[in-house]
């Protein structure tokens, strides 16, 4: 976390440049009035109810919310089926021959479908789900490339009631592993393999990698994504089965599953402050109606848009805002499969002006990188198509908001600085753009509905000020729990303030206009390039390597990618950090964990900084990484070897 007394934080604080919203974008915008707030505010539950009734729903609920904290329940005894508000009530109007998925391929080939090719292809392979065993309640992995395929096999779960696990592509067969083994999975669906600056990620060959260790997988469905790749894949006999044999076989009639509206939807494992990824599990109507609401109201849908959300789909922003959000909202969405970089660095600003891109939703690591790629690329092409651009998933400089604004938006565009994580399900701090004066760096206030507060580690509300960031009113689409470990669900979150109060894990400072600006997380998890990693899922990854005897990982500031990971490691008697060494330890983090878990730096040093009771103190450790001026080590057992440590470090980086 940015702490409060540095330069850096001082100088988010001195800005005050403002954007209200034009005229022009005002006048169109679903939301004009601040009112909305208000309303809310009065009656959140009535707020909620009025979004879940623009859903289909074939039992109406009794009760909005059965709030037993920490467990909340909405929308009690309504049932409805989630690809049905995705998919099927958008083919019975004027939204049938509309394009639901514009897909483009790395190589450069390209898919439309409809929503009435999604209803099909989504009913026909709910069959072919049911057609391998599966039923209501069953897991079911997938591990993809962003493909169309992923957002259909998503919802032909949804369509049997069968609960999807996305495993993101850029994990390592281990990770697919452990996942698949948390929720004991009856089907893998992966391909062939997925094409990444144009190489091939052959993730048909790391699935049959994880598939050695995990015996609760009955079958795996493979989507031919490429022909090369096709020849390197190993098909076994009896499991093994290509996803378009099997759907040309399959009828494209398959009846809805009516599911309860708390029934699961999906499980989304995420990093934690423990060395395991939790599964997130996130229900049925909560879930549908807080991704249907922020979508509409924050990105100003209409039916017009082509809506671009450029995460990938094995992240929490992919399932809420490129799958769930948008589909129930019946928006065009754009899909990319590939690299911002490829084949040259304005490939986003190519498809933008090619589709007619409305609306772009991307990740401040993004905006870093195309303003140091230089204002020449987007200035090539016609992005005179965007009306409003949004930013998730780490703090956003606002440097790198005022560029994205002039360059990208033509200072014409709204920017929605969007805060919320795996665990909200959906967007909860964030401007309504035809309402909020927005300033850079502030993700503005919290969405109508939500409440949340900066409070102190003793619980005490500050009304304006730094510290922790909390919400303090349940809503739809939060979490239910973390899977197996209902025990885990209530010490994390809920624990920290009362059992009616969700402990973020970010610090936030709220202002005197009453806007958060987020700074962060407080705990063990690191944000690198928008991507949540634990501090000890890396520790142990590197711990795991033979050669290790102790490894402390922290993160350090990253110009472009926000957090970058550093490792102080303890090697084993005898064994020489070579940089040789080095780099081998670098592959054991890849191979355990994935490549975005490489740490960037890694020091070999004989001590750790320990308590006289052995504890790592690596709260000192960032202070090197950071560059700061190492803090108090009065606790340390050898305060002499801070200043030897910080030098090492300050020569090898
Ligand atoms: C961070 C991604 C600042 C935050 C949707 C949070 C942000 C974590 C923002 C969740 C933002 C996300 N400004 N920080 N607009 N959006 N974060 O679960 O630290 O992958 O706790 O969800 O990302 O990451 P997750």
């Amino acid at each position: 976390m940015a702490d409060p007394t540095t330069a850096e934080f001082s100088d988010l604080l001195r800005e005050d440049r403002t954007f209200p919203p034009s005229e022009a974008f005002r006048a169109q915008a679903l939301v004009r009035d601040e009112a909305i707030y208000a309303e809310a505010a009065r009656d959140p539950e009535a707020f909620w109810a009025r979004f879940a009734a623009e859903l289909e729903w074939s039992t109406p609920w009794t009760q909005v919310l059965d709030w037993q904290p920490p467990h909340a329940k909405w929308f009690v005894g309504g049932k409805l089926n989630a690809s049905v508000n995705c998919v099927d009530r958008h083919v019975r109007g004027p939204r049938r021959n509309k394009a639901a998925i514009i897909w483009e391929g790395e190589p450069g080939d390209r898919r439309t479908l409809t929503y009435h090719d999604l209803y099909r292809e989504v009913s026909q392979f709910a069959n072919v789900l049911k057609s391998l065993g599966v039923t209501k309640g069953d897991r079911v992995a997938l591990y993809l490339p962003l493909i169309p395929e992923l957002t259909i096999a998503m919802l032909a779960c949804a369509r049997i009631g069968a609960v999807h696990s996305v495993v993101f592509g850029g994990f390592s067969a281990e990770s697919l592993r452990d996942r698949i083994n948390d929720s004991l999975c009856k089907v893998l669906v992966t391909a062939d393999g997925g094409y990444r600056r144009g190489q091939i990620v052959p993730l048909k060959q790391m699935a049959d990698e994880a598939l050695e260790g995990t015996p609760s997988i009955e079958s795996v469905v493979i989507v031919q994504r490429g022909e090369q790749a096709m020849k390197m894949v190993h098909v076994k006999e009896g499991r093994d089965h290509w996803y378009h044999r099997l759907m040309q076989d399959a009828s494209a009639r398959c009846e809805p599953e009516p599911m309860d509206a708390e029934d699961m939807l999906y499980i989304l494992y995420t990093s934690g402050t423990t060395g395991k990824p939790k599964g997130i599990v996130h229900t049925t109507g909560g879930y549908l109606t807080g991704t249907y609401a922020t979508t509409k109201l924050v990105f100003d849908m209409k039916d017009e848009d082509v809506y671009w959300c450029t995460a990938d789909i094995g992240w929490v922003t992919g399932h809420s805002y490129v799958v769930y959000g948008p589909l129930a909202n019946g928006a065009t969405v754009m899909m990319y499969e590939g690299a911002p970089d490829w084949p040259q660095k304005d490939r986003f600003w190519s498809i933008i002006e090619k589709y007619g891109v409305t609306i772009l939703y991307t990740a401040p690591t993004a905006i870093r990188a195309f303003m140091r790629w230089g204002t020449d690329w987007p200035a090539k092409h016609d992005l005179s198509s965007l009306r409003l651009l949004g930013s998730v998933g780490e703090p956003i400089n606002p440097e790198a908001w005022v560029w994205y604004y002039k360059f990208i938006g033509g200072e014409r565009c709204p920017v929605v600085d969007t805060w919320w994580q795996t665990e909200t399900g959906a967007i909860m701090i964030t401007p309504l753009p035809g309402v909020t004066t927005t300033r850079p760096g502030s993700a503005s206030r919290p969405f109508p509905g939500i409440s949340a507060e900066i409070r102190n580690e003793k619980g005490e509300t500050i009304p304006a000020g730094g510290g922790l960031l909390a919400l303090t009113r349940p809503w739809p689409s939060m979490l239910r729990g973390i899977y197996g470990d209902p025990e885990r669900y209530a010490r994390q979150y809920w624990n920290k303030w009362g059992l009616g109060v969700y402990v973020t894990g970010d610090g936030a400072k709220l202002d005197a206009e009453g806007n958060f600006w987020l700074l962060g997380r407080v705990d063990d998890v690191l944000n690198v390039a928008g991507h949540r990693i634990g501090t000890m899922e890396v520790e142990s990854a590197l711990v795991d390597h033979p050669s290790v005897a102790e490894a402390a990982v922290v993160g350090k500031p990253h110009a472009i990618k926000g957090q970058s990971i550093a490792a102080f490691v303890t090697l084993k008697e005898g064994i020489f950090g070579t940089k040789a060494h080095l780099e081998l330890l670098r592959e054991h983090v890849a191979k355990k964990i994935g490549a975005i878990a490489k740490p960037d730096d890694i020091i070999f040093t004989a001590d750790l900084p320990k308590t006289r009771s052995g504890k790592i103190m690596r709260r000192l450790l960032r202070d090197i990484a950071e560059g700061k001026a190492v803090g108090d080590t009065t606790t340390l057992a050898d305060p002499s070897m801070m200043a030897k440590l910080k030098a090492q470090y300050e020569n090898e980086t």
